[in-house]
């Protein structure tokens, strides 16, 4: 196994750390499913919590590096230093439905490409984590993406426009009509940055979304490739951190999944 380096400790660290409380408040949400009230107030300060620590964290260990959160404001960059992007709860619906498919994202970037990253999974004690040369891995055992060439047994990850991403269904439709007849089946998890991971180790051949953030994407993006996988927009493009749409596959399907869901 390769050893982590310091800049992976420093965010497996972090991430550790503010996963303590999300597992503590995921115990919570149970309990509140059934109150009047409904456990959305407490959830949304369970990922503040969450934000504060990672931010507290990752700029104690590297104050010159830029930090952007999901909960927190964004403040000018400094170009000449990485960037980190920091999802403090991915997958915020399923922990409010008690859902346990959740996770917490860290991805380094120079100028605009992730060189390292970090996703952990607390609930099933998966780290995930990868750096530019030097591969991905998760826990301690190294990770490849899938070697099926095969479009009836792939199996895919999508995530499924919702509230507030008006003008996105009709083209999802579209696609899920045109691929979902071709495969073993699509997947949607509900967490973003695990849908890279998993395709990363190999479990999902391929995973398309349309409307992702940054802090989504960036680990997981460095974990495909550093696993043998492809990376791009769903048009070819390449400007896939901040193009909003994102696929990501094993080599030998790419190109034809790609043809199909653009069909
Ligand atoms: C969301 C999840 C979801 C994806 C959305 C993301 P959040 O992040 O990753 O799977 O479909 O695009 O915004 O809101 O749970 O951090
Ligand atoms: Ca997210």
């Amino acid at each position: 196994m390769s050893q982590p380096s310091a800049i992976i400790n420093v965010m497996a660290m972090a991430a550790k750390k503010a996963a303590l409380g999300l597992v503590r408040d995921f115990g919570e949400v149970d309990q509140l499913q059934v109150s009047q009230k409904g456990p959305a107030d407490f959830v949304s300060a369970a990922d503040l919590r969450s934000d504060e620590i990672l931010r507290r964290e990752l700029s104690k260990a590297r104050p010159d590096y830029n930090l952007i959160t999901e909960e927190s404001e964004a403040k000018p960059l400094n170009p000449d230093q990485p960037t980190f992007y920091v999802d403090p709860l991915d997958g915020t619906t399923n922990f409010l439905h008690a859902i346990p498919h959740f996770c917490i994202s860290i991805g380094l970037v120079e100028g605009k490409k992730p060189v390292a990253g970090v996703i952990y999974d607390p609930i099933k004690d998966e780290i995930f984590w990868a750096e530019q040369g030097r591969g991905a891995f998760v826990n301690d055992r190294r990770m490849r993406v899938s070697s099926r060439s095969q479009l009836n047994s792939a199996l895919l990850a999508t995530g499924i426009p919702f509230k507030g991403s008006k003008g996105r269904m009709e083209k999802f439709t579209k696609q899920l009509n045109n691929i979902a007849g071709q495969v073993s089946g699509v997947r949607r998890m509900g967490a973003a940055a695990l849908d890279l991971a998993y395709t990363a180790a190999g479990r999902y051949e391929a995973y398309w979304e349309e409307g992702c953030y940054p802090w989504d994407l960036a680990a997981g993006i460095i974990m495909v490739r550093e696993a043998g996988g492809m990376v791009s927009e769903l048009d070819g493009g390449d400007q896939v951190l901040h193009g909003g749409t994102i696929y990501a596959s094993n080599a030998n399907l790419h190109d034809e999944l790609r043809r199909r869901l653009t069909a």
